[in-house]
């Protein structure tokens, strides 16, 4: 992993454990922006990213300090009911459907939930 700028390589940060997560649940922690939080969304021994940041009017996606909407399998805003795929963060219903998430990239090390970059994935 490198600092883009600079090509300097950096260590990858650690979110938190996998077992902290429920399986087919949410799970917040800080963004690498040092201001936002991400929602980690596990399937499994995958986890998936994306900022806590909603695209129909930049609220948080949860109603309360790591507590998120999952309905049918969807994440949902609990600001206007935005319903995102947690695979991809796109929104396939409500007020802002066919945009998307921030994703970001995370792997599975160890237990360890790691964030690969700092910046988000493209
Ligand atoms: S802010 Fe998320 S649906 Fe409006």
């Amino acid at each position: 992993m490198r600092i883009p700028q600079f090509g300097l390589p950096v260590l990858a940060q650690t979110l938190c454990k996998l077992e902290q997560i429920t399986d087919g649940g949410a799970f917040e922690v800080d963004a690498p922006d040092g201001m936002d939080t991400l929602v980690l969304l596990r399937f499994g021994g995958v986890v998936k990213a994306y900022l806590n940041v909603c695209p129909h009017a930049g609220r948080p996606l949860n109603w309360a300090p790591g507590k998120f909407l999952l309905a049918h399998g969807q994440l949902v805003c609990a600001a206007h009911g935005a319903a995102f795929k947690p695979e991809d963060g796109v929104c396939i219903g409500g007020p802002c459907r066919g945009e998307s998430l921030t994703r970001y990239d995370v792997s599975v090390v160890d237990g360890d939930v790691v964030l690969n970059q700092t910046e988000p994935a493209t």
